[in-house]
């Protein structure tokens, strides 16, 4: 049903690595019931004549489905549990079809998912249009899938990490991938570098893999996601350094990096995100507990978004810059476990509103490194915090 070719092999092994966890030997169904054998029940026999009311037949090749001809075994591409009368099985493929007079056309109706006993389906070969409907993970029994050589557009692919059971899945040439705007397998055991297929995803606002097995370093083409908006790839393996076209991802909002090997400096990272216009767009910056070298530099004062600030347990170092003072959206600097020095004055804090007074500012408790702390007329107006009285300054 594939065409053979480089890019639907790429896609395919990419959807192939992704569910490879997952993917295990149906069981079969050992439900009982009082139906008539090959008769089908009325239920399922409404969800097909629901789906058929959504597509166009110009050939009559669904001719057998109707409300009269009751067993619904019998008609045209459907089979059924010779035992329970449920249907296991629904075949429309025309690829018999060369000169395509057959083919069905318009959406699939979400009544689909009704068919709960479905190992079998293949609507490949038609003119499928529209949104798969995410109902469809319900299948959970669905072995083969085949919806490929349609026209549907695909905004995401949610309900593909539902379908346990899956063995054989072909959606080539109906995923234009460059389509796909967001993609979380966060938590899915995925091992191995970042798949490559990912970077023809050029419309991807959110790409979540975090919390998995990805080794190897960050590919620099991940950069080509010029639409991303939030990059997750924390709690893996990643290694190397944070790559420089990063620097591009002008619309990036939240980046987490951390719990990884990441090394190098963030500079160039910064510096390339200052250099977005009108101005930057990044809110969170996570690379806690990283192998991060260096100092921050100066120019983070100008990422004027910047709400959430993680670089505890780095190997980073030198003096925290004044420019901090100027992120008046900063909440919580975590910059805990490194080995800074220098002084913190009040020029540090002189516009972060969101993160003094009128209460004890908490942080404070992370900047137990520190040898000296300036607290001058930052509009506090609270007691003195126990941990504020304990506080060991070198
Ligand atoms: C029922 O189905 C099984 C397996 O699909 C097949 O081997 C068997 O011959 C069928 N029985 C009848 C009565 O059709
Ligand atoms: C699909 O599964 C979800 C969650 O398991 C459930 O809430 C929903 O009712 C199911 N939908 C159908 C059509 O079975
Ligand atoms: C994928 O979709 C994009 C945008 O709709 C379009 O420009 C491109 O030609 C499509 N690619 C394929 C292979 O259909
Ligand atoms: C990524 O972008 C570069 C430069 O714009 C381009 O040469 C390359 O072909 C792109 N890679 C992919 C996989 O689209
Ligand atoms: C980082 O690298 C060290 C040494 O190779 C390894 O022991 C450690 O597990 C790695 N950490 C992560 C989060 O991958």
């Amino acid at each position: 049903m594939a065409i053979p070719s480089i890019q639907s092999a790429i896609l395919l092994s990419f959807l192939v690595l992704f569910l490879g966890p997952y993917l295990q030997t149906a069981k079969l169904c050992s439900c009982s019931d009082d139906h008539k054998v090959g008769n089908c029940h009325s239920i399922e026999r409404l969800a097909l004549l629901d789906f058929k009311k959504g597509v166009e037949d110009p050939s009559n090749m669904l001719s057998s489905w109707r409300l009269d001809n009751e067993d619904c075994c019998k008609w045209h591409g459907v089979g059924c549990n010779n035992v329970t009368g449920y249907v296991k099985e629904l075949d429309l493929n025309t690829i018999k079809d060369l000169e395509q007079t057959t083919r069905l056309r318009g959406g699939i109706s979400p009544a689909l998912a009704q068919l709960k006993h479905l190992k079998y389906l293949d609507l490949s070969e038609n003119y499928f249009e529209g949104r798969i409907p995410q109902q469809l993970g319900n299948l959970s029994h669905l072995h083969h899938l085949d919806l490929s050589n349609n026209r549907f557009s695909i905004q995401e692919l949610q309900f593909l990490y539902h379908l346990t059971s899956l063995e054989y899945l072909d959606l080539v040439a109906i995923l234009n991938f460059t389509t796909l705007q967001s993609l979380d397998l966060s938590a899915t055991e995925i091992q191995g570098p970042i798949p490559k297929a990912i970077e023809q995803m050029t419309s991807l606002k959110t790409l979540r893999l975090g919390v998995n097995d990805l080794t190897g370093p960050i590919p620099d083409v991940l950069a080509n996601l010029t639409s991303l908006q939030c990059l997750d790839l924390e709690h893996n393996h990643l290694e190397g350094p944070i790559p420089l076209s990063f620097g591009a991802f002008c619309k990036l909002k939240e980046l987490y990096l951390s719990r990884n090997n990441i090394s190098g400096e963030i500079t160039e990272f910064v510096n390339g995100i200052y250099l977005c216009r009108p101005n930057s767009l990044l809110e969170i910056f996570n690379l806690g507990h990283t192998k991060l070298t260096g100092y921050i530099p100066y120019s983070l004062g100008n990422l004027k978004s910047l709400r959430i600030l993680h670089l505890q347990e780095t190997s980073m170092n030198g003096a925290i810059p004044k420019s901090l003072g100027q992120l008046s959206e900063l909440e919580f600097p975590d910059l805990s476990l490194n080995a800074w020095d220098g002084e913190l004055t009040e020029d540090h804090f002189a516009n972060l509103a969101n993160l003094i007074g009128p209460l004890f500012p908490s942080w404070l408790r992370n900047l137990n490194q520190l040898g000296i702390i300036v607290l001058e007329n930052i509009g506090i107006s609270d007691k003195i915090p126990n941990w504020l009285a304990s506080f060991h300054l070198n």
